[in-house]
This record gives C-alpha cells, structure tokens and sequence, in this order.
C-alpha cells in the first residue's frame, strides 16, 4: 500500500511505495528536499515529521541520535511511512535543474599529487555534456551493484573532463583498488559506470551573504569547484577559503589555491585563502595557521549571523562547525550546508 507525504510549509504531496524510502520517493517525483549520502551517516536529509507513524530504518547515531528521534526527528533518506506523513523541510532551489543519468566513463588519467590523494579524470561518452551545478557528486556504480560517492571537482564551464579527488581509506574496497592495495587494480582507460549529478550541495546564488568555505582534505574538491564557478560568474559576495589538512603535503593543491584567489582580485572580487594544518611536521617549516581548520575560522570571526557556511570534508570535521558556529558564532542552522564524506566506517 502507497502513502501519501505532505512536506510543510510548501504544502506539497507525493506519494511512497511500499519498500521505499520518503526520500527516494520525494526525488522520483521531482520533489528536491536536501541530502547528502543517501545512507543515513549525514544527517543532511534530517526533518521533523509533524504527523503520522514510520520505520526509521539503520542509520548512524552522530547522524540522527535517540534524543532528536524522541522529538520527532526523521532520516529521510532510511524512513518508511507507516501511515500518511506531514513532514517539516525545505526545498532546495535548483536541484532538479539537470536530469540524472547513468552512463559509462573512461579513465582519462590517474596522477598522485600525495601519497594519499588521488586525482582522477574521466572522459565522459562523447554525446554527453557535463551537467551540473558546482559542489554536486557522481556516483560510481561497482561491478557487484555497491556504490561510492566523489565530488567534481571543477566547475561546469572548465569540465571537458570530470575531475575527482580520491584520498586513499586503507581497507576501502574502491580506494584500495585505486591505489594497487588491492587487485584488480583500476587503472587508465578502465570503463567506470556512474550516476550523475546528485547531491544539493552547491551555491545558493539566490542570497548575497558574504561565504566561508570550509574543506577538510579532499573537501577541498567541490569547494575548488565553487570558487571557479563563483569566479566565472563574477559573484560579487566576498569568499573565505579555509582549508584544513594534516601536514603540509597534504595541501595537495595549495599552488591553485593561490592563483585561485589571484583569479579572483583580477576580476576584481574577494576571495582570502587561510591553510590550516592540524599535524605540521618538523620538515614542513610551516609559519601559518595550525590547529582544527573549524576553530582558525572562529578565532578569525566572532559573529557568523550574517553569513553562509559551505562545509566539506570528514564527517567530524563538518559536525564540529556545524555544532559550533550555530551555539556560539550565530550562524542561522539553515544558513549552513555540508557534504559530509562519510563511507562504510560510520554507517
Ligand atoms: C556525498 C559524498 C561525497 C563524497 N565525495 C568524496 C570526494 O570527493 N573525495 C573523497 O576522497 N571521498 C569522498 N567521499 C567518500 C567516498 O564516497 C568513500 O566513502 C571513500 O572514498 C571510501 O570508499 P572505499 O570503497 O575505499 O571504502 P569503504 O569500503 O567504504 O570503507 C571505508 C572505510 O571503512 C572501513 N570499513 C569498511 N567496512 C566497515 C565496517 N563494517 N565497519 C567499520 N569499518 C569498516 C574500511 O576499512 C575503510 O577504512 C564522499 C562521500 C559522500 C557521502
Ligand atoms: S542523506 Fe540521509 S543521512 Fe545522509
């Protein structure tokens, strides 16, 4: 039996299969309420459901705790109705915007900018176009039907091919393959099915707030993908880059992080670019920002109100400034938005 779901306060109605989740349900019908994984780890498709009964299906505890689903709080993404729903959330603008496809790609290469960091670029069939808006992921669909998620890392306009930042999780399935931990190794010219583009992380353009970007590693992927969108379009808001890593190797492109920001005082915009490193090794002769690349923005900023946050990277790195720019800097909770790169280890 289907159920019925009406999403406050838009007042719109879509209906849920037996067996499927309110938000795969949402999306079929052309209804863009936000998300990130897809499997509750995020907590991105996170809303209150104002009436009626459901299954909150497996999901991690940092994503959605007991406490919120006491008050009613729902992962919509792993949420089964069990009667009609009245849900509170909203909708992202712009979302639909390009049809999702799945296709196969090509690895045009494979270089190692660290030891640990993968940049991959895929050459997409040659009756396709990259569709997309800055910020959004691909997925990559494995043999065995399995699926893991990267952000484009270039923006639209740039992408002849799509650019990927893969950082290596020892005993990863994927990322044991790409880095020859595992055989078969993946390898250029290998064919790699996707799906694309997902995900409603991207630049609201609707507002003029000034924006900090936050990336951890490689969250620095779609940020970078912003920022050259951002600067094509000539967007006006000024920008805050802040990019964390461990040591100083692991700033894999801190050369295009500067000429990004000499990019932009050309077009005559404002872009800042703070590397914060939380481990800086003896070697590194490092004389900039150390510590959590969270807390450089909040020692730099003591009132966020006025702001929008882009976050992307480790899941604690993105809860962290969530938690913390809303209690004590005064971010608007709405005004923050995340890709948390959460993978099988916090599910
Ligand atoms: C929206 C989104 C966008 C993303 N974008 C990027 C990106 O641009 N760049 C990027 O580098 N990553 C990104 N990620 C993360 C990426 O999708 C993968 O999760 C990551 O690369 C790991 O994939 P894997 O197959 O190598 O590891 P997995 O097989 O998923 O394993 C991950 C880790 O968990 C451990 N593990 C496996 N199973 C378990 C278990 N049952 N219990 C405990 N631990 C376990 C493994 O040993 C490994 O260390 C993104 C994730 C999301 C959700
Ligand atoms: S999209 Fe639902 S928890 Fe990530």
């Amino acid at each position: 039996m289907s159920f019925q779901v009406t999403v406050r306060p838009s007042g719109r109605v879509f209906s849920v299969e037996p067996d499927e989740a309110v938000l795969a349900a949402a999306l079929r019908q052309g209804i863009n309420l936000p998300y990130g994984c897809k499997d509750g780890a995020c907590g991105s498709c996170k809303s209150k459901v104002l009436q009626g009964q459901f299954y909150q299906g497996a999901h991690s505890t940092s994503a959605l705790s007991a406490a919120e689903q006491k008050q009613g709080y729902a992962l919509l993404c792993c949420a089964m109705p069990e009667s009609d729903l009245e849900v509170e959330s909203r909708e992202v603008l712009g979302a639909g915007d390009f049809p999702v496809k799945k296709m196969p790609t090509r690895i045009a290469s494979i270089q190692k900018p660290a030891a640990d960091v993968a940049i991959m670029q895929l050459q997409l069939p040659a009756n396709e176009r990259p569709q997309y808006h800055a910020g959004q992921y691909l997925e990559f669909i494995l043999k065995d039907g399995s699926r893991r998620s990267y952000s484009m890392a270039s923006a639209p306009h740039l992408a002849e091919k799509l650019e990927l930042h893969i950082r290596h999780m020892p005993g990863g399935k994927f990322t044991d393959a790409l880095f020859g931990a595992s055989e078969p190794a993946l390898k250029e010219r290998d064919i790699m099915r996707v799906e694309m583009p997902l995900g409603t992380f991207f630049l609201r353009e609707d507002s003029n707030k000034p924006i900090v970007l936050l990336a951890s590693g490689t969250g620095f992927a779609p940020i970078k993908a912003m920022i050259e969108h951002a600067i094509y379009k000539k967007i006006a808001r000024p920008m805050y880059l802040y990019w964390g890593c461990r040591s100083r190797r692991d700033l894999y492109l801190h050369e295009t992080a500067l000429a990004l920001v000499q990019q932009a005082a050309q077009q005559g915009l404002t872009l800042s670019y703070t590397p914060v490193l939380s481990e800086p090794k003896a070697g590194d002769d490092w004389q900039g920002r150390t510590g959590l690349v969270h807390q450089a923005v909040m020692q730099d900023m003591t009132d966020l109100s006025g702001y929008q946050v882009y976050a992307c990277g480790a899941p604690i790195m993105v809860e962290s400034a969530r938690a913390d720019f809303t209690r004590q800097r005064g971010l608007p909770a709405e005004e923050f938005y995340a890709d948390a790169f959460t993978s099988a280890a916090d599910k």
